[in-house]
């Protein structure tokens, strides 16, 4: 079977064939609990009734023109983003990576209209930003960079939260533009911000006229219970973010919106996309943030996540070997003190979907339509999972 695949993936042995909410269906017919909704994707669940007629209404008006022709549900979604984000002007693409390749090509056109020849942008230690080749050289893993040398060159890095080395960067280069950070570094092990971090960067942007360019591409749309993960600090904005997964629901669109002096950076013939922002895509985001907004699922983000913290914390208490259950809203971390990765395969055999990411950390992402006892049910399973698995390994320790 997929003999014809590149094997870019280590697939897990399951194929899904149906969803609904928060519950997928494998061809045996076993139920599966979604806690991972296709790594921050599909928000509101599997099979959404407003997004499936929106899907087909729009399949059955129009799915396809072209950007050199107006765009109706694009302008209508650029205009919603706009109101919730608090910032101006959107360009529509089909992925994460690119929605990050247009941001980095917006930092160097106004590296370019301000005559500085050989642009920089400050980037993180783990960060992670994409796949492509101006995305993997901003990323911070030599894993992912490894073998696509020679990288695309423009990026000088930090440690994810340290300002100070920002500022240090700041004296040492004359030909820095901008800033690209993560609110919560979701690949990078589940690392929130430090508080003011954000905050900071954002006053040596303004202070050294760099932009402040925020990747919420697993972090937007709810995620972390506000529209987007910028929106924790009060009153900051940045110049340019980077949208893609959850806004979709499933559907592949990525924006990458501006502000300020970012915002008309872009004129005819600096970018373009076939594909970027069709009428069905716009259609369906549009839908996405009328469905959050209309059924207050950043209020439920938040209380959800309140109650599937609690539970992780009281169900690990005294078990030194889990030091630390963080995040922000529905993107939540369980730092374990040792490599963990076994335990995907182990919560798909008892029927729950989860990631493991940098190694030790179990990274939960449900959808925001949870309900309570789904909630409860995935804490239930999951402590026992974890449990069940470290208590075999203290055995193994001491046979
Ligand atoms: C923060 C962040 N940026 C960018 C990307 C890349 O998005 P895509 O896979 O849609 O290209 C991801 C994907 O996981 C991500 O988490």
């Amino acid at each position: 079977m997929n003999s014809h695949l590149m094997p870019t993936y280590n697939r897990q042995p399951v194929t899904f064939v149906r969803g609904e909410g928060a519950r997928l269906w494998d061809e045996a017919g076993r139920e599966y609990l979604d806690a991972l909704s296709g790594i921050a994707v599909t928000g509101l669940g599997h099979a959404h009734s407003d997004i499936s007629e929106a899907i087909c209404e729009q399949a059955k008006t129009l799915i396809h023109t072209s950007n050199v022709y107006g765009i109706e549900w694009q302008a209508k979604l650029a205009d919603r983003l706009a109101e919730v984000s608090g910032m101006e002007s959107v360009f529509f693409c089909n992925s994460g990576a690119e929605a990050n390749e247009a941001a980095i090509k917006l930092a160097r056109l106004f590296a370019h209209n301000k005559k500085v020849e050989d642009p920089h942008i400050i980037v993180m230690e783990t960060s992670f930003h994409g796949r492509t080749l101006a995305t993997l050289a901003a990323t911070g893993s030599p894993a992912i960079q490894k073998g696509f040398e020679p990288l695309v060159g423009g990026f000088l890095r930090v440690p994810y939260g340290d300002l100070a080395a920002i500022e240090r960067l700041a004296g040492q280069h004359d030909n820095i533009v901008a800033v690209l950070v993560e609110p919560v570094q979701g690949e990078g092990g589940v690392r929130p911000a430090p508080k003011g971090f954000l905050r900071g960067i954002r006053a040596l942007c303004d202070q050294h006229d760099w932009l402040m360019m925020v990747d919420e591409v697993q972090t937007g749309i709810g995620r972390t219970g506000r529209w987007f993960g910028f929106q924790h600090e009060d009153g900051l904005l940045p110049d340019v973010m980077s949208l893609a997964k959850g806004l979709g629901n499933g559907v592949p669109i990525g924006a990458s919106v501006g502000a300020g002096k970012a915002a008309k950076l872009f004129g005819p013939g600096n970018h373009g996309t076939t594909f970027g922002g069709n009428p069905l895509v716009c259609r369906v985001g549009h839908t996405v943030l009328h469905v959050i907004e209309r059924d207050g699922l950043l209020e439920r983000a938040t209380a959800l996540s309140e109650q599937i913290r609690h539970g992780l914390m009281a169900g690990f208490e005294s078990e030194p070997a889990i030091i630390e259950v963080r995040g922000l809203g529905l993107l939540i971390g369980v730092v374990l003190d040792r490599p963990c990765g076994e335990l995907v395969r182990r919560a798909l055999d008892h029927g729950l979907l989860i990631n493991v990411t940098a190694g030790s950390v179990i990274r939960l992402l449900p959808p925001l339509i949870l309900t309570n006892e789904q909630a409860e049910e995935l804490v239930a399973k999951l402590v026992a999972l974890v449990r069940g698995w470290l208590a075999e390994n203290a055995e193994q320790v001491t046979d």
